[in-house]
């Protein structure tokens, strides 16, 4: 039993990479509810590195399917390169576990849709990693939103362009192993943050297009240099996504791009008919600009928030939270399958040139 007299869950984590290395491990190790019990990846050199890093007692898996049949695990966290989220959580859903699956939920629609049944037959909760909703700006903007300060939203911008900050590590430029490009990376991120801030995830139909024209220049990349030679994958993309409702959100990420974003992350814009309000950088974070009509005269306010919020730890606590308490996680499976099937019309958009319509 952890101090707060709760059951201390066994956790294992599949795909021991950066984002299970920096995220999952460290949060889950804040917990006194949570036990890492076994790590795997087919690297078991990643494995050893993380238990002496970390200073785990976890045995070593090379096959995730052996990890699910362990049957002293009760949550198993899903860490691995995209197009594995889907096999491996219906793996782990089938022997019981609950999962947090890395973002996004799956390559295609038809997977998550699989993922989200599968988790609902097994009674047994399911999530994914889309915690840039969790910065103190958004967080606040939702609030802004929800009490009726902005007015009717009907127009949302979203943002994420990286100058040179391609993840030239892994397989990320692997359209066979990441499952495409930056959309696959950033996109799940810069699609969910409107939607999740205007409570909205009914799309009625979607634009986009998509470009390659940085492959070759991969020189000045804050993480090394990529290989033009392994590279198959979008670099930048860009969507007009309509919601049923007539709200609009367009939304464009780059991994390389000739175009300085003022804020190193996901920025968003909302405009309603009585304020608009946006986060501004540097702070981006933590920054929210409201612009309205006050006595006649537009005036634009910039509120600091004093107290940044650990979108990472937020993420992994509410997940934790949601199995103790037996409660929906804050980022529903329905949620993230639905950004997953944004993704799949915007690549279908950019192919044939057409409007997808859901
Ligand atoms: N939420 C976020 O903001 C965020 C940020 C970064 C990455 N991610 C996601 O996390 C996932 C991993 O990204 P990363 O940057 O950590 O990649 P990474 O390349 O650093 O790590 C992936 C690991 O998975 C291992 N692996 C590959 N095949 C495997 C298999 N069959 N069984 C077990 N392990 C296997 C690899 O050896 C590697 O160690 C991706 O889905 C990515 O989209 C999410």
């Amino acid at each position: 039993m952890s101090e707060n007299g709760k059951k201390v869950l066994k956790a294992g984590i599949i795909g021991i990479g950066v984002i299970a290395t920096t995220k999952h491990i460290p949060n889950l190790l804040k917990r006194d509810d949570v036990e890492i019990i076994a790590l795997c990846d087919t690297d078991v050199s990643k494995c050893k590195e993380a238990i002496e890093k970390f200073g785990l007692q976890a045995v070593i898996y090379t096959d995730y399917k052996e990890m699910c049949r362990d049957q002293e695990i009760d949550v198993i966290h899903v860490c691995t390169p995209n197009p594995l989220h889907c096999p491996i959580t219906l793996e782990a859903l089938a022997h019981g576990k609950h999962v947090h699956c890395e973002k996004p939920l799956a390559c295609t629609y038809s997977d998550a849709q699989k993922m989200v049944e599968a988790a609902k037959a097994a009674g047994k909760k399911l999530t994914s990693g889309l915690q840039w909703r969790y910065n103190a700006a958004p967080l606040k903007i939702k609030e802004m939103i929800k009490n009726g300060e902005l007015g009717d939203v009907y127009y949302v911008k979203s943002q994420q362009l990286r100058p040179r900050r391609l993840p030239a590590y892994g397989v990320y430029t692997s359209k066979e192993q990441n499952g495409g490009g930056v959309l696959m990376d950033g996109g799940p991120h810069s699609i969910d943050l409107p939607m999740w801030l205007t409570d909205n995830y009914e799309v009625e139909s979607v634009r986009g297009v998509t470009f390659d024209k940085m492959k070759n220049f991969p020189e000045g990349n804050d993480l090394g240099p990529w290989d033009p030679e392994n590279f198959d994958v979008e670099d930048t993309a860009m969507a007009m996504i309509t919601m049923k409702n007539g709200m609009m959100i367009y939304m464009e990420t780059a991994w390389a791009t000739n175009m300085i974003q003022e804020a190193p992350g996901v920025t968003i814009s909302a405009a309603g008919t009585k304020a608009g309000a946006d986060m501004v950088g540097p702070t981006f974070e933590c920054s929210v600009r409201t612009t309205k009509i006050v006595d006649g005269k537009l005036k634009t306010e910039i509120e600091n928030i004093p107290e940044p919020v650990d979108m990472n730890a937020y993420d992994i606590n509410h997940w934790i939270d949601a199995i103790q308490n037996d409660t929906d996680p804050a980022v529903l499976p329905e949620q993230a399958a639905t950004v997953t099937r944004v993704i799949e019309a915007i690549y279908e958009s950019a192919r044939t040139g057409e409007t997808i319509h859901f």
